[in-house]
């Protein structure tokens, strides 16, 4: 197969789903499995951490799952961590490599990577929200020496809850990454901190002015990370997170993702906690 990395999909792929295909199917937990996928001719999807796509099958029904692999490690594919959670993405859960599904995009606006340069990289994923921004970590890994100190506080809500176990045993393993994790609740062999994500926060000194913080997870998480960050003294432009609720169409066309002014599928779903903080609704 030969590898085209400067081709990406035609502009009309905004609305005609392009049929690609499974090449690889993991199971990560008992509820989500991760998908690697190939577009035709193994082009490249030209995703930004931060985007997402539009999963389609046909008959069934499509939904906006977020890209989780990093652009600097695309060969040809991309990677989508997709939790059983409904008829579409329980039907996704059955099917294997070599079968095809729909993909539209990428969509939305991806993190500012280039504004990022130089900072020190404070993430602070929760529970499924490590798998956007699994994408975001490994791209800044690929230029470790253009950024300072990389720090990674996750939490879920159990051991068998954590993502992508092995890449955090390596991260664990590398002595340019401080990992920090934590579970809700404990099994017998979790001898990591208990409680929830922000009981890792006073493990971590960070240099606030130089810092930028990337957080996504469950909504209920957002407003006490965004009260420790604040907390910590890093720049509300410097605070950064996603708002993938409510996407549909992904394109601007069907309002289903508007809070007030703004279609998160466009301008979003990555934001800095300056671009949203009056948006009482979106927090
Ligand atoms: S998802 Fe349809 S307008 Fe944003």
């Amino acid at each position: 197969m030969t590898l085209n990395l400067i081709e990406t999909l035609p502009e009309s792929s905004i609305y005609l789903p392009t049929q690609s295909r499974i090449l690889e199917v993991q199971p990560l937990t008992k509820l989500e499995k991760l998908f690697t996928i190939e577009l035709p001719g193994g082009i490249a999807l030209g995703h930004k951490p931060g985007q997402f796509v539009e999963v389609s099958l046909l008959g069934v029904g499509e939904a906006p799952i977020s890209i989780s692999s990093s652009p600097s490690r695309s060969n040809g594919s991309f990677e989508l961590c997709i939790r059983r959670a409904g008829d579409l993405t329980s039907v996704l859960h059955r099917m294997t490599s070599g079968e095809t599904i729909g993909i539209r995009g990428p969509f939305g606006r991806g993190f500012p990577f280039e504004r990022f340069r130089g900072k020190d990289m404070l993430f602070a994923p929760g529970g499924l929200g490590l798998a956007p921004l699994r994408s975001l970590i490994n791209q800044v890994m690929d230029e470790r020496g253009n950024f300072g100190r990389v720090i990674i506080l996750y939490g879920a809500r159990h051991p068998s809850e954590l993502l992508f176990t092995n890449e955090l045993a390596e991260w664990q393993a590398r002595d340019d990454i401080e990992l920090h994790l934590t579970v809700d609740r404990a099994d017998d062999n979790w001898k990591g901190n208990v409680g929830v994500i922000t009981t890792l926060f006073p493990k971590v000194d960070i240099h606030p002015r130089n810092t930028v913080a990337v957080t996504i997870g469950p909504p209920i998480m957002y407003r006490f990370v965004l009260m420790e960050l604040l907390g910590k003294g890093i720049p509300e432009g410097n605070i950064w997170l996603s708002l993938e609720r409510r996407m549909k169409c992904g394109v601007g066309k069907c309002g289903h993702c508007q809070i007030n002014h703004l279609y998160t599928c466009q301008s979003g779903p990555s934001f800095s906690y300056a671009e949203i903080k009056h948006l009482a609704e979106a927090l």
